[in-house]
This record gives C-alpha cells, sequence and structure tokens, in this order.
C-alpha cells in the first residue's frame, strides 16, 4: 500500500483551487437512475469513491461516459437491466445506499447489500427505509440485503424522521421526486449537498420547495427529462486546506469555494484568530501574529459544526495556546485519530464523546496510520506542521476524499510526497 511522507515545518503560501463535492456528486450520480434521458455532471471530482459509484451505476446498465481532464460526466439510464447493488461495492462505499430510492422509484424494485458498520459507528440505515415503506414500498431484509418493492409505483406521504439523515433526506428526496402526489420530508437535513441535489433534481423537471430548511416538500411528476448540473464546491476540503493555512503559519487563497458553505465552521477558525477574507471567487486564510487560541467545537447537523471536519479542527487545536473542548454527537467512534496525535506529541484526553485537547508547543514526526477518511487528512495537516518526518500509512482512505492532495499542498510549498508500494517495500 501507498504511503505519504511529510517533512513538516514550512508555512504554506499560495493558491489551491477546491474540487467539486464528493458528497454532492455521489448522490447527483444516482439521480441518472431516475431518467431515462441523459444526466450530463460537471465539476466531478477524480476520486475512488466516485469510481466505486460509477462501477455500481454502469453494473445497474447505465452507460457512462467521463472526461476526466474536463471533469464532465453523462449518465444515461434507458435501460437499466439489474436492480441489484451487490456486497463487493457497497462494502467499500457506504453512500451505495444511495441507489436505492431511486431505483425502487424507477423499476419498483431493489435489491441493495446492507452496508454494516464502519470504522466511525454502527450507521444504521432504519430511516432510509421506514421512509421508502412510508413511501408504499415492501422492504424485506434477507440473507444481508435490503429487497424493496414498489410494483404499482411509490405514492406520498408525509415521513418525520426522527435523527436528521443527510443520505436519508436524499434518498427520500429521489425517490419521492417520481411517487404519486405530495411528500413532506420532516427533520430534513438541510446541507449544501441537499440544495445541491434539489437544484439538479429541479433542472430535470422535479417539483422541489423548501430544500435547505427542515421541512421538504415534493411534489411528484411522471417522468424526469435531460439535464446538465455542476457540483458545487467541496466545503470539507475548503477547511481541511484553510487548517493547512493555519496550522503551518501561512496564508492560502481557497478558490472556487465559498465561505457561505461552512459558516459554523469559519466562526470557530475566526475565534481561534485565523484571519480569513471574502475574495471574488473563493477567500484567504491568513494566520494572525498571535498563537492560535483554544476553542470549544461540538459537531452538529449542518449549519452546526461538521463532523467531517472534526478531525482536521482537533488538529489545529492540537497546537493551541490553552485547551479546547471538542465533543462528538453525531458518530459514536469517531476519535479514531487521537492515539495517532498523541504518538505525535500532543496532549489529548477523551471522555466518552468529548476530547479535552491541551495545546502544546510543538508536534514531532511520527510513523502513523490513517483509519479513516478524515482521521487520515488530520494526521496530514498534523505532518505538515510537525518537527521532522511523518510517514503515513493506508493511504487508500484519503484517496477516496480528497483530489490530488499531494500535488496541491506542494504547489503551496509543502513537502510531501507519495512513495509507491514497492518503493514502501523496499525501504
Ligand atoms: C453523510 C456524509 C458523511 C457525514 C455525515 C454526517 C455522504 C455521502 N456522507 O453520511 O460524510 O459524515 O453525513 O454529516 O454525504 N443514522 C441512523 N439511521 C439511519 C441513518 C443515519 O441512526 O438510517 C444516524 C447515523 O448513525 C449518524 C446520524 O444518523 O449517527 C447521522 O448520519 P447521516 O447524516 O445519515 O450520515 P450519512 O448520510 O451516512
Amino acid at each position: 500500500m501507498d504511503q505519504i511522507r511529510i517533512i513538516g515545518g514550512t508555512p504554506l503560501r499560495g493558491t489551491i483551487t477546491i474540487s467539486g463535492a464528493k458528497n454532492a456528486a455521489l448522490p447527483l450520480l444516482t439521480a441518472a437512475l431516475l431518467s431515462n434521458e441523459a444526466l450530463e455532471l460537471t465539476n466531478i471530482p477524480d476520486l475512488a469513491d466516485i469510481k466505486s459509484m460509477i462501477d455500481l451505476l454502469e453494473q445497474h446498465g447505465l452507460t457512462v461516459s467521463r472526461d476526466l481532464e474536463a471533469k464532465k460526466v453523462t449518465l444515461n439510464a434507458q435501460a437499466i437491466n439489474n436492480t441489484t447493488a451487490p456486497y463487493d461495492i457497497v462494502r467499500k462505499m457506504r453512500a451505495s445506499i444511495l441507489v436505492l430510492g431511486p431505483l425502487v422509484a424507477r423499476c419498483g424494485e431493489a435489491r441493495v447489500s446492507l452496508p454494516g458498520g464502519c470504522s466511525i459507528g454502527t450507521r444504521p440505515v432504519d430511516i432510509h427505509l421506514r421512509g421508502l415503506e412510508e413511501l408504499g414500498a415492501k422492504i424485506e431484509l434477507k440473507d444481508g440485503y435490503i429487497n424493496a418493492e414498489a410494483p404499482n409505483g411509490l405514492r406520498g406521504a408525509t415521513i418525520t424522521m426522527p435523527i436528521v439523515s443527510v443520505t436519508a433526506t436524499e434518498n427520500l428526496m429521489m425517490a419521492a421526486t417520481l411517487a404519486k402526489g405530495t411528500t413532506k420530508l420532516i427533520n430534513a437535513a438541510r446541507e449544501p449537498e441537499i440544495v445541491d441535489l434539489a437544484n439538479c433534481l429541479r433542472s430535470m423537471g422535479a417539483n422541489i420547495q423548501g430544500d435547505g430548511t427542515d421541512t421538504i416538500t415534493i411534489e411528484g411528476v411522471s417522468k424526469l427529462h435531460k439535464a446538465t448540473h455542476r457540483v458545487i464546491a467541496d466545503r470539507i476540503e475548503t477547511g481541511t486546506f484553510a487548517i493547512a493555512a493555519a496550522i503551518t503559519g501561512g496564508e492560502l487563497y481557497l478558490k472556487d469555494t465559498s465561505i457561505d458553505l461552512l459558516p459554523s465552521f469559519i466562526s470557530s477558525l475566526q475565534k481561534a484568530g485565523v484571519i480569513i477574507e471574502a475574495g471574488q471567487d473563493g477567500f484567504w486564510v491568513k494566520s494572525s501574529a498571535q498563537p492560535i487560541a483554544g476553542v470549544d467545537i461540538m459537531t452538529e447537523p449542518y449549519p452546526g459544526f461538521a463532523t467531517d471536519l472534526q478531525a482536521q479542527m482537533m488538529a489545529l487545536m492540537t497546537v493551541c495556546q490553552g485547551a479546547s473542548m471538542m465533543t462528538e454527537t453525531i458518530f459514536e467512534n469517531r476519535f479514531m485519530h487521537v492515539p495517532e496525535l498523541c504518538r505525535m506529541g500532543a496532549n489529548i484526553t477523551v471522555h466518552g464523546s468529548s476530547a479535552l485537547v491541551r495545546g502544546v508547543s510543538q508536534l514531532r514526526g511520527a510513523p502513523v496510520m490513517a483509519t479513516d477518511l478524515r482521521a487520515s487528512v488530520s494526521l496530514v495537516l498534523a505532518g505538515l506542521a510537525a518537527e521532522g518526518e511523518t510517514i503515513l500509512s493506508r493511504v487508500y482512505h484519503l484517496d477516496r476524499g480528497y483530489e490530488h492532495i499531494e500535488t496541491k499542498l506542494r504547489q503551496c510549498g509543502a513537502h510531501i510526497e507519495r512513495i509507491k508500494e514497492k518503493e514502501a517495500l523496499a525501504a
């Protein structure tokens, strides 16, 4: 397996162009299942998860053409010839569950492998299933698979979701576009990726209102048509590079993104003493002469502080002046990066769902191991700030969600390189 080698201590300076959002692109790709006409998506990032989703859609019978250079994918679901999402693909990527709603709505049936738990928690899919049942689907769990059937089509319903779930909201919103009558999703997720999906579905002919609030109303239509849609900027990548600027004492311009995508995160960075200035097509992140101040963080559904930025913020807090209490409320096991950060000299104590981070004056490079996508990037950030060499193993996690990360960081002065598997074995 590849490794990443970082020599820390260089303040990053320059411009980083932010890619299209992975978590917007994944549901948008599955939206193609809803129509027998083509869906063209632009600003699609080059990531392992996108490749997995395209593989999944191709085995459902979609024709997919991809232009990596132009970041464009065109999907055509005229002939869906297989409604099963197999274990082999679903186990690699939980977001595969996003084919469930569109398949049942369009084909009247779907068989999707149960995703199972993952390193950050048990992550059930009960809200997706209960919602589809309320839309009239018959659901049965058998042999590790979800069997869903609605031979006479779905019908609109009022669905109150007990917990705010991003992908459940997306699955049900997509399914409801082709249901007969009106669907109301109550306690819906409000993430920018939901609004992006709703915008795309509207350009395909769907009738959706209220996206971006906690109540989404969908008036079912009989058919969706062809459309072209540009994926929004990745707010998690944006936040990650903002921290790269702050933790190295540097100055970065983050291009093709917006402060408005991360209200709570930006205000936490400002409280920590980081200077944020809006630009024409992005924003500046500048370190101040003062040391980073400790800020308390609690993860929450949007517009609260994103759980997907918790590990990165913790990396920043390891070098703060004072202390920071970081509380994780979304996933039960999302502190896997803590022991690795401690190996680099951080002072962190975990009590249940909270971590007390006492700032240290300097991190030291060390061999560390990635455990999940966001944990691994927090170790890259710590490595950029640390004295000496950090070697990060299991970087395939990183490749799931960060497009060309070494190149982007190197262009701004970071000493970071990928050691290919053969070289790593020989070393
Ligand atoms: C999405 C994001 C992920 C992010 C997460 C929270 C994608 C592809 N992934 O994941 O990067 O970390 O939102 O912002 O967009 N839950 C249930 N039952 C369900 C569904 C969820 O109990 O049926 C619970 C989960 O275990 C979790 C909470 O609800 O505790 C929120 O999870 P959810 O918003 O569903 O996360 P994902 O949509 O899987």
